[in-house]
């Protein structure tokens, strides 16, 4: 198939890119960071609108993944209106302009629809409620991704990897201070479903092979709190977990408000593709195998 992966400097994008070219064809959309990239890539801002049409009759793709966003939450309370022409405008316009060409399109948006205040995990028929403006931009995408292409898959995500920069992942983050030996403060109150990122580029392909359409929450199966998670990181990289403080995160002084339980259900997920979703234990020991294989320089080289 031919892939073509908006958003292909991200983490998600980069990393998708990498995995999805060992079986699929592969071009990647950026707006001018990437360079040297093991594949094709066309350069393209998407604060201009006119470019998707373009964009799609000249490559002509079987499928499309937005990963393009603006996905940094405090950015987004400080720049909403580039919050909504990225989470909610550009999603619209892709899907319209999938559905009118046959392309199967697919949509990433995010855990962080939830208020947290359910107990135990969310299921795709829960309400959602968001707390800041990334998420209700990324609820409004959701919805104008749905009502545009109904046939699009709208997948909630959440994971860690390797990023371009070296610091855009939770995983990534505990990784450089810990090795550095400084002290951070992990959240006893956040509880989330990490997924590590390649796992979520084959199960996402995998979405698209079996022809799954609709909203998924596809997330790790199991469910943590962050601080947990600093914790099983720190253990599997040797590191000292002891650097980790346990803290509250409404003592964080974080600009957006951070929901407390973002643990969603994967049942629906994994019953249409009829398997169970990896493990995080499995996630974890390939997230360290790249490390130790040089993964994070490699990938790192691939920027300007
Ligand atoms: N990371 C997570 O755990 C997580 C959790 C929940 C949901 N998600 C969702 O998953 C998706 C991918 O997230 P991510 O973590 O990979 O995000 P990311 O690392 O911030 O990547 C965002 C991508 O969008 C591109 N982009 C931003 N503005 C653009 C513009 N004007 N024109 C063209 N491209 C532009 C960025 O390009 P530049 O590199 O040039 O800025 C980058 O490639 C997003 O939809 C996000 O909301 C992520």
């Amino acid at each position: 198939m031919k892939l073509l992966i908006t958003g292909a400097s991200g983490l998600l994008g980069i990393n998708l890119a990498m995995e999805a070219m060992r079986g699929h064809e592969v071009i990647g959309v950026d707006r001018g960071r990437l360079k040297s990239a093991p594949f094709q890539v066309i350069k393209t801002n998407f604060f201009n609108t006119n470019a998707f049409e373009p964009m799609l009759d000249s490559t002509r793709p079987d499928w499309v993944i937005n990963c393009a966003a603006l996905a940094n939450l405090d950015e987004c309370e400080k720049h909403p209106d580039q919050a909504k022409i990225l989470n909610t405008d550009l999603p619209r316009e892709l899907a319209t302009t999938c559905a009118e060409r046959n392309i199967k399109f697919v949509h990433l948006s995010t855990d962080a629809v939830f208020d947290g205040t359910k107990e135990g995990a969310y299921t795709e028929d829960d309400v959602p409620n968001p707390q800041g403006i990334y998420s209700q931009t990324k609820l409004e995408g959701e919805r104008a991704v749905q009502e545009a292409n109904p046939q699009a898959i709208i997948a909630r995500v959440n994971f860690f990897g390797w990023s371009l920069s070296g610091y855009r992942s939770l995983g990534e983050f505990f990784v450089n201070n810990l090795s550095k030996g400084n002290t951070v403060n992990g959240f006893t109150d956040v509880i989330f479903c990490p997924m590590w990122v390649n796992h979520l580029a084959q199960t996402l392909t995998a979405m698209l092979e079996k022809d799954l359409h609709g909203l998924y929450h596809v997330v790790g199966a199991q469910a943590m709190s962050k601080y947990q998670f600093g914790v099983e990181v720190a253990r599997k990289f040797g590191l000292r977990e002891s650097l980790i403080t346990p803290q509250s995160v409404e003592r964080s002084g974080l600009t957006a408000k951070r929901s407390h339980n973002l643990w969603l259900s994967v049942h629906k997920l994994s019953t249409d593709l009829g398997r169970p979703l990896p493990d995080f234990s499995t996630g974890l020991d390939g997230f360290y195998t790249q490390f130790q294989q040089g993964y994070p320089q490699k990938i790192r080289g691939y920027q300007q």
